[in-house]
């Protein structure tokens, strides 16, 4: 499978992203803003979330046109600090076209089960949860909030949505299109290796998993773009295709993992450089569709694109189409009835493409 790397769509975007001061957050960032995106970003480290941007506004000469690169001071666990990140973007630009939750933290989180605990210091000892705020709930809250400015649609919008969905080659405009918008989380391969090294770490990755499988369902078709404006009645309403995915890097040469780069390539493992991470993720929101071999494309939606020195795959395909090997036949057979079952009862249902 190719994720697109024709990122010529990605002109006038805006996109909203968490974590961007450092590792795969700042080189997304920075490859967001070289092909036209404008991007509005949070962290907690504001020195170098500041210094990104300088850096980012001297590379490119000041003018209307350029695309605009802004630092909002975000804890991403506070949910407050995420609704403040995308009404900055929506008051500076209008709308919000992209989303990437990429803030994220590693703490070893070993001594969450040490195995030299006892009742007394059980009892005296609380663990550290920053972690799982961070990346399990800081993820739920930036989806939460981003779901509903992905829908936001701005008045002019919503006159003419044919306005604002254009041909990608040639600008032409085209009547009656969806408004295209995606939501990316970021995972991990982590939790596949089998170690408890960072046990913690590991139960939130695969909460964002998680996370993207309970929404796909729910952004699987077009929604109707919402809008604020008092005389909203009567008005046209563009559909919106919100496409929702995630990414599991294998690991990458960033802060986060300091010194495992030298070993893991020491023992002859492919590492990601955070660009190559970064180029993932821009595919993801350039493209509605991703070729999947045969000439043939499906909806890049509801995917976790596993990403190794820099190529990517959809482990989700792969587990629907060995279900019955992993579960059991028993164990297909009982899924798919589940899913007969919830569709039968009203309830959005997951169809893998
Ligand atoms: N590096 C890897 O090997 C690897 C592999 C798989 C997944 N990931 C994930 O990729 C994402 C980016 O990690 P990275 O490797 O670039 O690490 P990094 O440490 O270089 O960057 C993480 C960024 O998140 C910011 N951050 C931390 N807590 C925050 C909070 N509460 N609110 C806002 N921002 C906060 C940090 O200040 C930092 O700028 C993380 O979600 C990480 O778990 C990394």
């Amino acid at each position: 499978m190719s994720i697109s790397t024709d990122f010529a769509d990605l002109r006038d975007k805006v996109v909203v992203l968490t974590g961007g001061a450092s590792g795969i957050g700042a080189s997304t960032v920075r490859l967001f803003h070289s092909h036209g995106a404008h991007v509005v970003f949070g962290d907690l480290a504001l020195e170098a979330g500041s210094a990104l941007v300088a850096s980012l506004s001297t590379s490119s000469p000041t003018s209307s046109a350029s695309p605009k690169v802004t630092f909002v001071p975000t804890n991403t666990a506070i949910h407050a600090d995420v609704v403040r990140l995308f009404k900055t973007a929506l008051a500076l630009h209008g709308r919000v076209d992209h989303a990437v939750a990429c803030a994220g933290v590693l703490t070893p989180g070993a001594d969450f089960f040490a195995l030299d605990q006892n009742v007394k210091s059980v009892e005296l000892n609380e663990p550290d949860t920053t972690t799982l705020d961070v990346n399990l709930k800081g993820s739920m809250y930036f989806a939460r909030v981003a779901l509903v400015y992905l829908r936001h649609v701005p008045a002019q919008e919503n006159a003419d949505p044919a306005e604002v969905q254009r041909d990608g080659n040639d600008g032409r405009r085209l009547e009656g299109a969806e408004i295209d918008r995606s939501l990316t989380l970021i995972a991990s391969d982590m939790p596949f290796i089998g170690v408890a090294q960072a046990p913690v770490y590991q139960v939130s990755k695969m909460g964002v998993l998680e996370l993207m499988r309970v929404l796909r369902p729910l952004f699987q078709s077009p929604l109707s773009g919402q809008c604020l404006s008092p005389n909203g009645q009567g008005e046209r309403r563009p559909k919106i295709q919100i496409r929702v995915n995630a990414v599991c890097p294998s690991l990458a040469a960033t802060p986060m993992v300091g010194g495992l780069s030298e070993a893991w390539q020491g023992a002859g493992l492919p590492i990601n450089t955070p660009e190559m991470v970064g180029q993932v993720i821009l595919g993801l929101a350039a493209c509605p569709e991703s070729a999947v071999g045969g000439g043939n494309t499906k909806k890049a939606h509801g995917m976790a694109l596993e990403v190794v020195g820099g190529e990517a795959w959809d482990i989700e395909e792969g587990l629907e189409s060995s279900m019955g090997t992993w579960l059991g036949e028993r164990g297909r057979q009982t899924v798919l009835g589940a899913r007969q079952l919830f569709k039968g009862m009203g309830e959005r249902v997951w169809e893998a493409p």
